[in-house]
């Protein structure tokens, strides 16, 4: 099996034809004000390429999750000012998905345009579990660009999911892999398949169900699995200690008891937590052992004996994925377990290792750390994609691209 790449459609020849790109623009907001643009930035190498070929480039992108119908706070307004700064030429933003405003502009394009669709989770059909209603939107989208069109999968964030526009679309156009998606397969795969020992990961957020598949995944491969951040808490009470009021799922203890029980030599938790008396950036603080215990308070950051614990471990590593803050990093009080961590990764990467970031969360935290990208070996776009990936899950996305010889 192979993929079709953005190398193999320019030299087909795009001037003056249209292509379909599927990005991925969930960018995180703050009113109209994008507070980290990385995903868009990771975007433009493609959508150059093809401006700079004479290619008609028609966007699609989602962001957030609107319930399947227009919702003004959720239009890509501001995505596409920023991708029109970036890009240094006109980005048009269709009024609506498929509709008449954007089939109008469609048409009106000429060669080396840029058309941004409005957010494609604005139609039902997107995410619809129905085939045909899928079916139908993708229709719709390979009309934008004719019958000589190409279709572009550029959103590595949104290839674990099968959606009309990363999915059914490849099935009816011509379809190649961008050079972001390209880029993001090829450094996962280094990390599932040639490993250079040591081979530390690292894993934060609120959630363990959300990290469950990637621990049973990656555990048996790596020297050490680091936990922080809310997760930590559930393994914290799993190993008999009391968390306050930290976040807890407590249907997961037994299942934490089980890891930790088949996987206890390379699992690193936090010894000493930062305990805050309200989920506040002024909130009152102090440092807990987490073989005491505490019943009051909730923690919001891994302790400073556990941060030096975790850089002395990340800094000697060859191979590091870290994906998930290890506190509330938002929050200046509450950033260090984070910044530790990034910085142990950084040094670590400095020394020849090769890192990767995952998730939109620790690559906001690197950058709002003033830490430069090139701090790291690669920063992931995807989040739940590059964990399934990591899972060893099948990627509809990626999957839907590959061609026979
Ligand atoms: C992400 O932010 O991880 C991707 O854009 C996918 O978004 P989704 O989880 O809403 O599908």
């Amino acid at each position: 099996m192979a993929v079709r790449t953005l190398k193999d459609l320019l030299a087909e020849g795009v001037s003056g034809r249209g292509v379909l790109v599927r990005s991925d623009f969930n960018v995180p907001l703050d009113g109209d004000e994008i507070t980290d643009p990385g995903r868009i930035l990771a975007s433009i190498p493609t959508l150059r390429q093809l401006v700079d070929a004479g290619a008609k480039v028609i966007i699609t992108a989602h962001l957030g999750r609107p319930k399947g119908e227009p919702d003004p706070a959720l239009s890509l307004a501001p995505v596409a000012a920023r991708l029109a700064q970036e890009l240094g030429r006109n980005v048009q933003l269709a009024g609506d998905v498929v509709g008449s405003d954007a089939l109008a502009r469609a048409e009106g394009l000429t060669d080396g345009d840029v058309l941004l669709l409005e957010n494609i989770r604005f139609d039902p059909r997107e995410t619809s579990k129905d085939d045909a209603e899928r079916r139908k939107l993708a229709s719709a989208l390979v009309e934008l660009v004719g019958d000589d069109g190409a279709f572009v999968s550029d959103g590595f964030g949104v290839v674990h999911r099968k959606q009309a526009s990363v999915y059914d679309v490849a099935q009816l156009l011509p379809s190649y892999a961008g050079d972001l998606v390209a880029t993001e397969v090829e450094v996962l795969g280094r990390i599932t398949t040639d490993v250079e020992h040591p081979y530390a990961v690292v894993l934060g957020g609120s959630k363990v169900s959300d990290k469950l598949a990637v621990i049973e995944a990656l555990a048996p491969k790596v020297d050490t699995l680091v936990i922080g951040g809310g997760m930590a808490f559930t393994f914290i009470k799993a190993q008999g200690s009391a968390v306050g009021d930290s976040l807890l799922q407590a249907d997961m203890i037994d299942t934490c008891k089980d890891l930790l029980a088949r996987f206890g030599d390379v699992i690193h938790l936090p010894h000493d937590i930062v305990v805050a008396d309200a989920f506040a950036a002024d909130a009152d603080t102090s440092i807990a052992f987490t073989a005491d215990g505490f019943t009051d308070g909730m923690g919001l950051d891994i302790g400073p004996g556990t941060v030096e614990r975790f850089s002395t471990v990340l800094r000697g590593a060859k191979t590091v994925f870290w994906n998930g803050p290890m506190g509330v990093f938002e929050f200046e009080k509450f950033a260090a377990g984070t910044r530790g961590v990034a910085e142990a990764i950084a040094t670590a990467t400095e020394a020849g290792g090769f890192s990767v970031v995952g998730g939109g969360d620790s690559a906001a935290a690197v950058r709002s750390f003033g830490l430069p990208d090139t701090a790291f070996s690669h920063i992931s776009t995807g989040g739940g994609a590059s964990l399934e990936y990591l899972e060893g899950k099948e990627l509809p996305g990626l999957a839907v691209l590959e061609t026979e010889g």
